[in-house]
């Protein structure tokens, strides 16, 4: 039921004020700062006559607004109250009605209008209740929700019973658009307008609503972080009435103080530290972070153990470790002399080199007994990249530090004997050349700040006793060599490895195998067996190996009867270790004509080569080479050919004996590195074997290069060749003469059996191997005239 409120008594002609960005309503009351010329001068008309204004909003934010700048339609409003202030004054307005401008006009400095009343529409009905009811709900929610809204604002609502004034009231108190609230005024219907005030509570309510679940929840957050930080305080707090420590940061703040750390890596460790304190644990880099001050804390920065530079208590300990090697030994005890007298470490790197298992690790380990420091080793062989030595970078996941510091945690001290074995196998790989790391590590002008890519902070390597090992000194790299002082380790002889065996290897198996020193015995002349025949090496390393496998059966029978005494004689070896693996077959094999025996040095030590020669008939004077010969090996063959057949008339060989027939020439066991110029001999007198179908004499050896006139020229690895002879059982060896003078170094014992034959000319050596052939030599021309030299050298392709 539509029913229209009478409006007051208005005039048709009022002052204008216009309002940027807000609208007062009628039936609410409002301040206003009025600081415009033109609305103070439009105020004090208003003032000196009835007191009322038209407020008219602003289309837009026009500080002198022409008519067209203003909607038409706003509220009469009385000026209640005014107040001057400095630039304006202040008044209190009370809307009184609606009103549109008919007619604007700039007057006397202020605008007035023409004015036509709107009258407002009351109705009441179902329609109007239920959005009254639904607004009185709406605003229960928004004060449950602590808005800005005064809580007397539910009375206000409940007591009022016109709908209009309601929505008046509320929407001048809500956060409406000015825009919200033009429209709200200028709609006739008051369902209309009750609607667009509820529309509005209900977003503010939204909003409020929305933003209580972000605080809820952002508070959520905030308490489990809280919680979690007091759970860690009172973990603490337990742990330490426990007297467990206080945590984990805690008890790492607690051992880097303790460490004992060089001040540089105190500070990076703290650093680390700090940065682990602000993350929690299930952070990605707090475990990169938490591993890496593991490894910081246990570097022996400063840890060490204290040196004996005693060289009297060295030797003993040296001589305890080790049979003979007294070359050896003495230089070790003079180094340490020297290191004491200095009183520092720095000097030549001493590098061991020589075959496998003659002692070389085991030597740098009674070093470090002698001096009392911890020992730790590194194996080089195969390592190609430099990371490897020196680590990859904290950024590479799953990083580590290199081998070097790898070995020095495990050493625990920071002096320790560090042995650097095999330095000779390092390969050159594609990222970057490990040996330059190894430089740095071996230059005492430099190893005292080492740089580890992982650690990061340098590290002092100057206190580190570095020993190096080699198999063979060709394949070192020259910048190393140069900073290391060689000593060369040999081949054992028989007799050796009979003592080492006896006085070393027997007693630590024994040890090993739980054994009392009756409960094994093994006679002399067994371990010589073990040694010719099941044995074939330079060092003692495989022997030992044997006579483990004997401790261990003993051991199976002595736990079976306790008074079982394993007294091993000769004939016995074959019961614990089987048929023997090794025996010399060299008588076997130069039963025929065209086998020689020569003798060959390689990394492992001496050997013992025996060169094929055959002479095919249908052929033309071809030559095959096969065995897996070196070129320098395959070339001192063609020179050893040519000389023969520069010499065939005087050796009693037919012309056509070489010319009509092809010439094959094996070397068997293909597994052995062959090569270099030493065989040169041995294949020629291989080759005259087979000419003249007359054997080589089967308990000879020989070795030297041969030149294409027939001289013999020296080679190396006298020493490890004579052993390797000896040991297949060869009495006489032809050697270069300019040898000769190698001899001293061998083993007298083997001097006191063996025959050397120094030999200047290949006549010479067949006089030796060929007896028979060499017979008729005499009369021949001499080798080497210039006519058949050249000749013999075409034939070298
Ligand atoms: N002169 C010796 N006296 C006593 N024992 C020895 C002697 N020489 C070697 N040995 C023993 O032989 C075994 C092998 O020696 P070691 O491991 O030192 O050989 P290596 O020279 O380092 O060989 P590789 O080149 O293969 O590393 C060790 O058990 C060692 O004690
Ligand atoms: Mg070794």
């Amino acid at each position: 039921m539509a029913e229209t409120i009478p409006t007051p008594q208005l005039p048709n002609e009022l002052p204008v004020v216009p309002l940027r960005g807000a609208v007062v309503l009628p039936m609410t009351v409002a301040p206003l700062g009025v600081s415009r010329p033109t609305s103070v001068e439009a105020i004090n008309k208003a003032l000196a006559g009835d007191r009322m204004v038209l407020l008219l909003l602003q289309t837009n934010d026009n500080d002198d607004p022409a008519p067209d700048d203003l909607h038409r339609v706003g509220t009469v409003a009385i000026i209640r109250q005014m107040a001057k202030g400095q630039g304006g004054m202040r008044v209190l307005v009370e809307g009184v009605a609606r009103a549109r401008a008919e007619f604007l006009q700039a007057e006397k400095g202020y605008l007035s209008a023409l004015i036509r009343p709107l009258p407002e529409h009351s109705e009441r009905s179902l329609e109007i209740d239920a959005h009254v009811r639904r607004l009185q709900e709406l605003v229960d929610r928004a004060l449950s929700l602590a808005t800005g809204l005064s809580p007397d604002i539910r009375t206000l609502v409940t007591s009022l019973d016109d709908p209009l004034r309601i929505a008046y009231l509320l929407a001048s108190l809500l956060d409406m658009k000015p825009e919200d609230k033009q429209r709200l005024l200028e709609d006739e219907s008051v369902s209309v307008k009750l609607d667009a005030v509820a529309t509005s509570l209900a977003r503010e309510i939204d909003v409020l609503e929305l933003k209580g679940q972000i605080e809820s929840r952002a508070e959520k957050e905030m308490t489990d972080a809280q919680k979690q930080y007091v759970l860690r305080q009172q973990m603490k707090a337990i742990q330490s009435e426990l007297g467990e420590g206080d945590g984990e940061v805690q008890e790492l703040r607690k051992r880097i103080a303790e460490a004992n750390l060089p001040e540089h890596v105190a500070a990076v460790a703290n650093r680390e530290v700090d940065r682990l304190e602000r993350m929690t644990a299930a952070a990605p880099e707090y475990q990169m972070i938490r591993t890496y001050l593991d490894w910081l804390l246990e570097v022996p920065w400063e840890k060490r153990t204290e040196d004996r530079l005693d060289p009297i208590e060295a030797r003993r300990v040296l001589d305890e470790d080790h049979y003979d090697l007294d070359k050896v030994k003495e230089r070790i005890v003079e180094y340490l002399a020297v290191r004491k007298l200095k009183g520092d470490m720095k000097g030549p790197i001493l590098c061991f080199v020589g075959p496998p298992g003659v002692g070389k690790t085991s030597l740098g380990q009674s070093i470090a007994r002698a001096m009392n420091r911890t020992f730790v080793r590194i194996s080089l062989g195969g390592v190609r990249d430099e990371a490897e030595i020196r680590g990859h970078r904290r950024t590479y996941i799953g990083s580590m530090p290199g081998r070097l510091v790898q070995a020095l945690k495990t050493a625990g001290a920071s002096n320790p004997v560090f042995m650097l074995d095999e330095i000779d196998k390092i390969t050159v790989g594609v990222q970057g050349d490990p040996a330059a790391a190894l430089l740095e590590v071996l230059d005492p002008a430099q190893n005292h700040a080492f740089r580890d890519h992982y650690l990061e902070v340098p590290i002092n390597l100057s206190n580190v006793l570095f020993i190096a090992t080699a198999n063979q000194l060709g394949t070192i790299h020259p910048a190393l060599l140069d900073r290391m002082e060689i000593i060369q380790l040999s081949s054992y002889t028989e007799e050796e490895k009979v003592h080492i065996a006896k006085m070393y290897l027997v007693p630590r198996q024994r040890d090993e195998h739980g054994l009392k020193p009756e409960q094994l015995a093994i006679e002399d002349a067994a371990l010589r067996r073990v040694i010719a025949e099941y044995t074939r090496e330079a060092g003692v390393r495989s022997l030992e190996r044997q006579i483990g496998a004997i401790a261990r059966k003993v051991a199976a029978k002595v736990a079976l009867d306790a008074a079982h005494a394993g007294h091993v004689a000769a004939k016995d070896v074959p019961d614990y270790l089987g048929p023997s693996r090794f025996r010399s077959d060299g008588a076997f094999r130069l039963s025929r004509p065209g086998v020689a025996t020569g003798l060959a040095w390689t990394e492992v030590g001496g050997d013992v080569l025996y060169i094929e020669a055959v002479l095919l008939p249908g052929g033309n004077g071809h030559l095959t080479l096969t065995g897996q010969l070196g070129s320098v090996m395959q070339e001192s063959a063609r020179a050893a050919l040519s000389h023969v057949r520069q010499m065939a008339p005087s050796l009693g060989i037919a012309a056509e004996m070489l010319a009509k027939h092809d010439l094959h020439i094996h070397v068997p066991a293909g597994a052995i590195p062959k090569d270099g110029p030493s065989a040169g001999i041995t294949i020629a007198t291989a080759i005259v074997s087979a000419a003249r179908g007359v054997p080589v004499r089967a308990d000879v050896a020989m070795t030297g290069e041969i030149t294409l006139s027939g001289l013999v020229l020296p080679i190396g690895g006298i020493r490890e060749k004579a052993l390797a002879a000896r040991s297949h059982g060869i009495k006489t060896v032809i050697l270069p003469q300019a040898n000769v003078q190698d001899l001293v170094e061998i083993q007298e014992e083997v001097r006191r059996d063996m025959t050397f034959e120094p030999v200047a000319t290949l006549e010479e050596v067949l006089k030796v191997a060929l007896p028979a052939v060499a017979a008729g030599l005499d009369a021949s021309p001499t080798a080497g005239s210039p006519g058949t030299s050249a000749a013999a050298a075409a034939t070298r392709s």
